[in-house]
């Protein structure tokens, strides 16, 4: 009955930041190539949102997705040096660089033949799936560009695809797959059912990258906010990420 007056206590985040793992390695915050920031002015944002919480250097992945964006070295580049130009204006101090997100469609095979992927890091390769229903090939190209491309594959956001289960991640990382979790994806961002599935990630030690997916001025606060769930402090605390590898 007192319940009424109790007051909900407010966590405390200020003891957390991303210091321990430094990189952030997906997100988009180059200008006007995809569908996050669309001018240096919202890049600049969000890239100080990051560092406000201890991101050391920063890796932007734009889309690389035939139907929607279709970016190339020269565009994604592009958009860096113009980033680039405007931190060194306003001073502002961190490291950063580009990759891409590249999107398991039609042409991504042909990318990984031709050895076309754009890295980071010591040949780590960022791809997602659609969210609809997962690539009929996906082990066959995963496993070329293993032993044909000397790629070291990272899958984005498999917690956020409603048809991969727990197990199929533990099989693919099994193969050489490495797991990216969006931290927010623990806050409930996406929902209850990928925040469970995140969570189940994190605790069958399934998680190889953490990173924020930042668009969006929504996506920083939930970064911030990130900070007050137990299994982003986990992560955070004692957990073998690989995001200090791409330093
Ligand atoms: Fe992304």
């Amino acid at each position: 009955m007192f319940n009424f007056f109790k007051r909900k206590e407010k966590k405390k985040n200020s003891d957390f930041n991303y210091g321990s793992i430094m990189v952030d390695m997906h997100s988009h915050v180059l200008p006007g190539i995809d569908d996050g920031a669309q001018n240096p002015e919202e890049s600049i944002f969000l890239i100080k949102k990051m560092m406000e919480v201890g991101i050391k250097k920063i890796i932007a992945t734009p889309h690389i997705m035939v139907d929607f964006y279709r970016n190339t070295p020269e565009t994604i580049n592009g958009a860096l040096e113009v980033l680039k130009a405007e931190l060194k204006n306003q001073n502002i101090d961190i490291e950063i660089e580009a990759a891409a997100e590249h999107y398991f469609d039609e042409t991504f095979e042909k990318r990984v033949d031709e050895k076309r992927l754009m890295i980071m890091g010591d040949n780590y390769a960022l791809f997602e799936y659609s969210f609809v229903s997962p690539p009929p090939n996906a082990f066959q190209v995963i496993q070329k560009m293993i032993e044909w491309g000397d790629y070291k594959p990272i899958l984005a956001h498999p917690e956020r695809y409603a048809y991969m289960t727990v197990e199929e991640m533990t099989n693919l990382r099994a193969w050489g797959c490495n797991m990216q979790l969006n931290t927010i994806s623990l806050t409930g961002y996406y929902g209850k059912d990928v925040k469970k599935k995140a969570e189940a990630m994190v605790d069958n030690d399934i998680v190889d990258f953490i990173s924020s997916d930042m668009h969006h001025p929504r996506h920083a606060a939930a970064f911030h906010d990130a900070l007050n769930f137990p299994h982003v402090q986990k992560l955070l605390t004692n957990y073998p990420l690989k995001n200090i590898m791409l330093k």
